[in-house]
């Protein structure tokens, strides 16, 4: 369990606190960057450029605290619906934070990957994305998820879509579908299972991010708007998530006494 240290007040010898494994795998919904702006009489898309110094105080403390995986949600399938010249400064500002902080992951041994159905990118794009994915793909200090356009429910129907193709073509049985199969074709299918869900900008809601991901996810929402987000922040996420008793549908003295 993981849980807070017991305080060994009636002993004179010294007890240290049990370590705390903290969350392996952390996912992000990055909200609330239009508020941040207009809350400053700027317009939206300034809101956004500011973000990305919010996403590089997310990196680096993740590194810090051991994250194996960060998981970030930066453009969902629905925000096509947004106005032209919104997503327009979306799509150019990830084009030039590619551009100028692919070397910079790479030289602090982070793994960059895209999630989410990149077929719909300009094919420039598509191809820098997979240049910096090439760049990286042996780093071990940590995997970094970029999610664009990407959808929960599409990365569902993906994964069916791949093993109903598995089926038809008779490397599988039905019966041998189950959730340990299905889970190799989500886009997070080698990262360690999801601990941790933050959301910023105040909503409590998934908002279509990683449905399947987020069963046994720890939750935590913060009104701090994104580009308000810092490495203090991401730490008190942390601490709270390290106090939390997870049950996974056991009872709480399963987990205190083990064969209980
Ligand atoms: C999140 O901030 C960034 C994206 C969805 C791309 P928003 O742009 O949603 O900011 P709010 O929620 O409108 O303030
Ligand atoms: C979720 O934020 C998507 C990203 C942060 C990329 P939205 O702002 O799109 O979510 P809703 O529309 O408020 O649910
Ligand atoms: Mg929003």
């Amino acid at each position: 369990m993981i849980g807070k240290p017991s305080n060994a007040a009636n002993t004179t010898q010294t007890v240290e606190p049990a370590p705390v494994a903290g969350p392996n795998h952390v996912a992000i919904i990055m909200d609330g960057n239009g508020r941040w702006a207009q809350k400053k009489g700027k317009i939206r898309t300034f809101g956004h450029k500011a973000g990305v110094e919010s996403v590089r105080a997310a990196v680096r403390f993740a590194r810090k605290a051991n994250i194996q995986s960060l998981t970030l949600f930066a453009f969902s399938s629905e925000n096509w619906k947004r106005p032209e010249e919104e997503v327009s400064v979306l799509m150019e500002l990830f084009n030039l934070v590619l551009n100028s902080e692919a070397k910079r992951l790479h030289k602090n041994g982070v793994r960059l990957k895209v999630i989410g159905d990149v077929s719909a990118f300009d094919s420039k794009l598509v191809e820098k994305i997979r240049k910096a994915e090439a760049m990286t793909e042996n780093n071990q200090d940590l995997v970094l998820n970029i999610a664009a356009n990407y959808g929960g429910r599409w990365d569902i129907v993906n994964a069916a879509k791949v093993v109903a193709q598995h089926v038809a073509t008779g490397e599988m049985r039905v019966d041998d579908i189950n959730e340990d199969t299905f889970s190799t074709h989500i886009s997070t299918a080698k990262l360690p299972e999801l601990d941790l869900l933050i959301r910023t900008g105040g909503e409590h809601r998934i908002s279509n991010f990683l449905l399947w991901q987020c069963a046994y996810a720890e939750l935590f929402f913060t009104d701090v708007l994104w580009p308000d987000f810092n490495e203090e922040v991401f730490q008190l996420a942390v601490d709270d998530f390290n106090v939390r008793q997870r049950r996974f549908g056991l009872t709480g003295e399963q987990l205190l006494t083990p064969g209980s």
